[in-house]
């Protein structure tokens, strides 16, 4: 483009602001140049590691952790594009989800820098400082549930019973799989790992939780009438990907660090999380009518990898 022609553009494009455009040519002469450490704070995101003991392998804890959130900030990202689409094509989910589902490969494939980056008894003293904190309080994991599938999918499979079908959204939400997951087996009462992640984020995901009915991704898919073949693909690989493999790894973990010389200790978050963690007991799945009788039934043990 001539330079007189841009100017000109960057001209109108002032006046259209009530903007006088010679400032900002002026502007142009002495404004510094960009920088990679200045755009991407770099200096900052080096400065969020904390170590709360001196055991080296608590910052690598912290880094996969922060890491994880990234890549579940761009699973949000995504999923939160497809929900505010108001009749969104085959290929636009695809699209969607495939982008989805190679960050969730991501999670997947990297687990290994948690199960074999810290020294085993490392960890397992520093981890007593961690206490109550724990995964489980991840919101954007939470997040990603809400964006993606109706609440009926997310409550507890022995809460269930409990719900009549008219029950209203927020009687759904009390019974949510983690939430149970969350309450002592002895006392019955709230863990305190559930009571101060309720304390910061129980409003926002109610919220959330209340603008996406009718409008999750599985609300899309059963209105779109039928789904091509190429998106029920994509659609069941997420699934799986996200309610199946991922926990199947990450339950690898903790049995690594919590069990692997038979000493089942205690999870931070006090849940049972032997049993809890494992999908064939949580059972948590965001399109269930993707899948079939058969597969549903063996949920545990679902493979696609071949
Ligand atoms: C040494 C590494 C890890 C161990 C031993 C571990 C252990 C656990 C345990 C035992 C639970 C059950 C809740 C509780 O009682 O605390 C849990 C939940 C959870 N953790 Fe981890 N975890 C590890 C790493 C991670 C990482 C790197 C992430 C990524 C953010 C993560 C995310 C989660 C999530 C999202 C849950 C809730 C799962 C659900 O509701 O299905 N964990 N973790």
């Amino acid at each position: 483009m001539e330079n007189s022609k841009l100017i000109e553009q960057i001209k109108e494009k002032y006046e259209k602001l009530g903007e006088n455009p010679e400032t900002h040519l002026k502007g142009l002469l002495t404004a510094k140049p960009i920088n990679y450490w200045d755009y991407l704070h770099i200096e900052t995101l080096l400065s969020l590691q904390n170590p709360r003991t001196d055991f080296k392998d608590e910052e690598i804890f912290i880094m996969y952790h922060q890491m994880t959130e990234l890549v579940l900030k761009m699973i949000v990202h995504e999923v939160k594009q497809i929900v505010s689409e108001p009749d969104p094509s085959d290929d636009y989910l695809i699209t969607k989800i495939s982008r989805v589902n190679r960050y969730t490969k991501l999670l997947i494939t990297s687990f290994a820098i948690m199960k074999d980056g810290m020294d085993y008894d490392d960890y397992n003293i520093f981890r007593n400082t961690l206490t109550p904190a724990s995964g489980f309080q991840s919101a954007q994991f939470r997040f990603i549930e809400l964006y993606c599938t109706r609440l009926s999918n997310l409550v507890s499979n022995s809460q269930k019973d409990s719900l009549d079908s008219n029950a209203t959204m927020e009687q759904r939400f009390e019974k949510l799989y983690w939430k149970d997951a969350g309450l002592n087996r002895k006392t019955g009462k709230k863990t305190l790992t559930l009571t101060q992640f309720e304390k910061k984020y129980q409003q926002k995901l109610m919220t959330l939780a209340q603008d996406l009915e009718g409008k999750t991704i599985e609300d899309k898919l059963l209105l779109n009438g039928q789904p091509g073949d190429e998106l029920i693909k994509v659609l069941k690989r997420f699934d799986y990907l996200y309610n199946v493999k991922w926990p199947i790894v990450h339950l690898g973990t903790a049995q690594h660090y919590l069990d692997s010389k038979g000493e089942n200790k205690q999870a931070t978050g006090g849940s049972e999380w032997k049993k809890y963690l494992h999908p064939a007991y949580q059972q948590r799945r965001f399109f269930p009518s993707l899948w079939s009788e058969e597969e549903l039934a063996d949920w545990g043990n679902l493979n696609l990898e071949q």
